[in-house]
C-alpha cells in the first residue's frame, strides 16, 4: 500500500517536471529580454554603449501590441498608427507609469509574423530590415529599450521595441516597481512576471498529463 502511494505521488512528480521542460524549452525564460540581450550584443559589437532594459518602456510596448493586433499586413509589416497621445493616455497607465517620470520616446520599431519565432530571427527578419530600423538601432543618444511580444490564438505574432533617450532608471518609473501590471497575455523585457505567450498549448498538455496521472493510478485500482 506504501508502495502504491509512493509511485503515485511520484508519477505526479514527473509529470510537473515533464511540462516544466515542455514550456522551458519552448521560450527559454523571457524572450524580450533575450531580444534586448541581442540588440545590446549588437550594438557592442559596433562599440556602441547598451541600453538600458526599462520595465516601463516594455510594458508599453507591450500595449502598443496588443493595440495593433488586428493590423498585421504581410511581409512582417504592421499597419498600425496609435495615436501619440495613447503614450501618455492609454500606455502609460496601464502599466502604472509614474506620468512625471514619463520621457521623451524617439522611435519604435514593430514586426509580426504568423506564428513565434525566435528572438534572433526575430531580430534580423522581422524587426531590424531596413535602414530606418537600423538607424534607431546605431543611434548615439538613445539609452533606454524595451521590448514587448505576443502571441493571439490562430493569429499573428507581434513584437515591439521601443527606444528613449531619458536618464536611465529614473524615466518610465513603474509604480510598485510593475508589482501591480495584470499581464493577461505575452511577456515584456525587464518584467518582474513571468511569460506567458503562446504556452496555451503548453498548459493544456499540463492538465492532460496531470489529469492521466491521476486517473492511471486510479485504474490500477480497479
Ligand atoms: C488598423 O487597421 C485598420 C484598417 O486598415 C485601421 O482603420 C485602423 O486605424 C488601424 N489601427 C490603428 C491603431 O492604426
Ligand atoms: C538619433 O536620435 C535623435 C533623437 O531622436 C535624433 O534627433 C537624431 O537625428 C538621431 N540620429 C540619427 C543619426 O539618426
Ligand atoms: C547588427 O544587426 C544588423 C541588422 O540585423 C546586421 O545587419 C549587422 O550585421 C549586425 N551587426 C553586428 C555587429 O552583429
Ligand atoms: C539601473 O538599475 C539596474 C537594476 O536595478 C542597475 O543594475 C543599474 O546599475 C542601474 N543603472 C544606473 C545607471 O543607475
Amino acid at each position: 500500500m506504501v508502495m502504491k502511494k509512493l509511485c503515485f505521488c511520484e508519477l505526479i512528480l514527473l509529470c510537473h517536471l515533464l511540462l516544466a521542460t515542455v514550456v522551458c524549452s519552448k521560450h527559454h525564460g523571457n524572450p524580450a529580454n533575450d531580444l534586448v540581450e541581442i540588440i545590446n550584443q549588437n550594438r557592442t559589437a559596433q562599440k556602441l554603449p547598451i541600453l538600458n532594459d526599462s520595465p516601463g518602456l516594455g510594458c508599453m510596448a507591450l500595449q502598443y501590441v496588443e493595440l495593433c493586433k488586428g493590423n498585421c499586413s504581410g511581409n512582417s509589416a504592421v499597419n498600425c498608427k496609435p495615436p501619440d497621445d495613447d503614450f501618455t493616455e492609454v500606455f502609460a497607465p496601464n502599466c502604472g507609469v509614474e506620468l512625471p517620470t514619463f520621457g521623451t520616446i524617439t522611435g519604435h520599431i514593430v514586426g509580426c509574423q504568423s506564428k513565434y519565432t525566435e528572438p534572433s530571427p526575430a531580430f534580423s527578419r522581422v524587426l531590424v530590415k531596413d535602414k530606418k530600423s537600423l538607424s534607431l538601432l546605431k543611434n548615439k543618444s538613445n539609452t533606454e529599450v524595451g521590448v514587448g511580444l505576443v502571441g493571439f490564438h490562430k493569429g499573428p505574432f507581434f513584437w515591439c521595441i521601443l527606444f528613449s533617450n531619458g536618464r536611465t532608471n529614473s524615466t518610465f518609473v513603474l509604480e510598485d516597481r510593475g508589482q501591480g501590471i495584470k499581464q493577461k497575455k505575452g511577456c515584456y523585457s525587464g518584467s518582474s512576471f513571468p511569460c506567458n505567450a503562446g504556452q496555451r498549448s503548453a498548459v493544456f498538455l499540463n492538465h492532460i498529463l496531470t489529469l492521466s496521472c491521476l486517473l492511471i493510478p486510479l485504474l490500477n485500482h480497479i
